[in-house]
């Protein structure tokens, strides 16, 4: 799992697990917390989808008691306009021309990857982001 703000990314969170509302939960809990600095500062919101392990009820619970009105509600299905989604594809791009062996290569190289990333790219990224709405909403919905 991983985050990124306007001037760089969190830690990679590389999980074994399937992700459900409880693993989630925790991982805001470690990430968030060990990004104190940032969680006490007001200038962020966390985007995210409707995925059920963002919406369940304990999560929910979660949300409203640690980071209330930081939440920004994004439409489901909708990976052309998701921040974090355009990212991994931009990842995986650069993995697959690394060609990782095993996985404890490809571990290594998306860790790298991740912490690596610029945060003039990052910039820019968001930066792009009205234009890529834009160019849903004058496609009717498709890109
Ligand atoms: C994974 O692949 C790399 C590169 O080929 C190799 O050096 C390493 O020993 C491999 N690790 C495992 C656990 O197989």
């Amino acid at each position: 799992m991983g985050s990124f703000l306007l001037y760089g990314t969190f830690p990679l969170c590389i999980l074994t697990h399937m992700l459900n509302a409880e693993l989630f939960v925790k991982i805001l809990e470690v990430h968030l917390h060990a990004q104190a600095h940032v969680f006490h500062q007001d200038d962020w919101f966390l985007v995210q989808d409707n995925d059920p392990k963002h919406t369940a009820k304990m999560t929910k619970a979660w949300m409203e008691k640690n980071m209330p009105n930081k939440k920004i509600n994004w439409p489901s299905q909708s990976p052309d306009i998701n921040p974090i989604e355009n990212l991994f594809v931009w990842v995986k791009q650069k993995l697959l021309k690394k060609g990782p062996k095993n996985i404890t290569q490809l571990k290594k190289e998306f860790t790298d990857l991740w912490e690596n990333i610029n945060g003039n790219f990052l910039e820019n990224y968001w930066r792009s982001m009205p234009k890529r709405c834009q160019l849903v909403i004058d496609n009717d919905g498709a890109k």
